[in-house]
């Protein structure tokens, strides 16, 4: 255990003898130390158990994993992501001046802007209905089919931004082998003028590639002709081979490459649904915003760094104070899908238990996020965040002017926005009436944005992305694999392909389950 951590130790039980509020009342100048703006977002970390000396400790814990060295590595574009054998260069996809990023020796930034060109001419295509479908009609209806990585973020991205949408396409999201999902589609819908993205950067994920053959025979059975596909599907992948086996022309395929994460894959063209939407030019709005962050994270200093501080004060929660999980709570409508997001792109990346070196982690990793649109989840889950007994840290986000004509729901929503942090923080004693206690000193993060544009919000996911990166360079875990998600699949696989005669090696409740499903169902 490093000297900083002990120290982090040893101030943790000096400062766990007061409470936030009383931090608050010692120092007057707390709000002003411990905030900070980087251009349109605005950052607020003074409500948790933290004073300057926390900060300076958890910036020498930072130095000492070797921090600087690692986010060099990073947007070098060196194999950090080891047990694939990966890069790791999704800031290539967002650099406001494209420059030489070098991958295996070779210049990765032409076939970016290639690609972004290809996107854009398509767009415009499909907008201004030069793009028609098989029978001649233009397309006005667009259905993304993905999972995970290759559907959470486009998704989020889409709803948050629906004030750009063009008025005359509307668009849905597919993801679940569940075909009550894909039933939407077949049942409401009309092929003629549905265009079909699918979206997997393997091109083999299985929920994706059945929702995209029923989808296929869906369009087939309605025209009966196999040309009528390259009018209705377009592929988003990595796998050229994969995408023309299904039946994709290459030339309706738009290509990213292994260097691009599946969670970190909205800015490649696993996200043309988001330029489709709301034009080109503000798609290149969010990768520049996010540009803009990773500009920020990489030439900060780590006492300004929004994502670092981030970090640093998540490592404090969740190393130091033993909070298990955190809340993340947007204060928008718009940005409700956020924390869906999050968790995949947090929780997929930091949930590990193996150091990069293949030793069991020593330490806690990456806590469990949950969270949900203010004010609905006040009336949801924060009952339990604030009278339960296990205290959780939240990120509050609001942006400070809105996009609708009703300013009075405005001034109420931030006054729900600020009081939520303020009465989790100071919490209140009844001694008379018990139920009525709230215990508070239960710490918060707050997020302005000045209002929600596709720059800020490039900014504002980049930084949680960054902020990933911190966290996973101190627990010395590779943030970039996903492993955990495998063993599952296999044993799917292993019951599908013994649906008729399942194993007996499989356990009795296993068994039993499947034989009562199967009484009541049969392909
Ligand atoms: O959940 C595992 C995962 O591999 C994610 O990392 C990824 O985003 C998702 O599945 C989808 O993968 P693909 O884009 O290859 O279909």
């Amino acid at each position: 255990m490093s000297e900083s951590w002990k120290t982090l130790e040893n101030i943790k039980d000096n400062l766990s003898k007061k409470t936030i509020k009383q931090l608050f009342d010692d120092q007057p100048d707390r709000f002003y130390n411990f905030s900070l703006q980087v251009e349109n977002i605005f950052f607020d970390y003074s409500k948790n158990l933290i004073d300057q000396e926390t900060i300076n400790m958890l910036l020498s814990l930072l130095k000492e994993s070797g921090f600087e060295n690692w986010r060099n590595r990073y947007f070098m574009g060196e194999k950090i992501n080891k047990t694939d054998n990966r890069a790791v260069l999704h800031t290539a996809l967002r650099q406001s001046k494209p420059h030489p990023v070098l991958v295996d020796g070779k210049d990765v930034s032409p076939d970016v802007a290639a690609v972004k060109d290809k996107m854009r001419r398509f767009c415009k295509n499909v907008r201004d209905k030069t793009w028609r479908g098989h029978s001649g009609k233009p397309i006005s209806h667009i259905v993304h089919i993905g999972i995970g990585g290759s559907q959470l973020g486009p998704s989020l991205v889409v709803d948050a931004l629906a004030t750009y949408h063009d008025p005359d396409l509307t668009c849905d999201f597919v993801s679940n082998i569940d075909a009550h999902d894909i039933e939407r589609i077949t049942k409401h819908y009309n092929p003629e003028t549905t265009l079909f993205l699918i979206a997997s950067k393997s091109f083999t994920t299985q929920e994706t590639m059945m929702n995209a053959h029923t989808a296929r025979k869906w369009v087939l059975d309605h025209y009966g002709d196999p040309d009528s596909i390259s009018s209705h599907f377009v592929a988003l992948s990595t796998n050229e081979a994969a995408v023309s086996e299904f039946g994709i022309d290459p030339e309706n395929m738009f290509e990213f490459w292994d260097w691009v994460g599946g969670r970190y894959s909205l800015w490649s063209s696993i996200g043309l649904v988001i330029p489709l939407m709301i034009g080109m030019d503000r798609f290149e709005d969010l990768l520049d915003g996010a540009g803009a962050m990773d500009d920020h994270f990489r030439t900060a200093p780590p006492e300004t760094n929004l994502p670092v501080l981030l970090g640093l004060t998540g490592i404090w929660n969740r190393n130091f104070l033993n909070y298990p999980a955190y809340t993340v709570v947007p204060y928008d409508q718009r940005l409700s899908k956020l924390p869906l997001w999050l968790q995949q792109v947090d929780m997929e990346s930091n949930g590990k238990t193996v150091t990069r070196d293949g030793m069991p982690v020593d330490m806690q990793t990456g806590p469990m996020i949950m969270g949900g649109a203010g004010t609905d989840v006040q009336h949801s889950y924060f009952q339990w965040m604030h009278q339960g007994t296990a205290p959780t840290p939240s990120d509050f986000i609001i942006c400070a002017a809105p996009d609708h004509d009703y300013p009075e729901h405005h001034k109420k929503l931030v006054t729900h926005f600020l009081a939520q942090q303020q009465a989790l923080m100071e919490g209140i004693e009844n001694k008379a009436e018990p139920h009525r206690s709230f215990p508070g000193n239960r710490p918060s993060n707050a997020f302005i944005l000045d209002r929600l544009t596709p720059y800020t919000l490039g900014q504002l996911l980049a930084a949680y992305e960054h902020k990933i990166f911190v966290q996973g360079i101190i627990w010395n875990i590779n943030s970039f694999d996903q492993y955990g998600v495998e063993l599952g699949k296999t044993m799917a696989k292993d019951l599908q392909d013994h649906w008729d005669d399942p194993q007996e090696t499989n356990d009795s409740s296993t068994l039993g389950q499947l034989n009562h499903i199967k009484g009541n169902f049969s392909v």
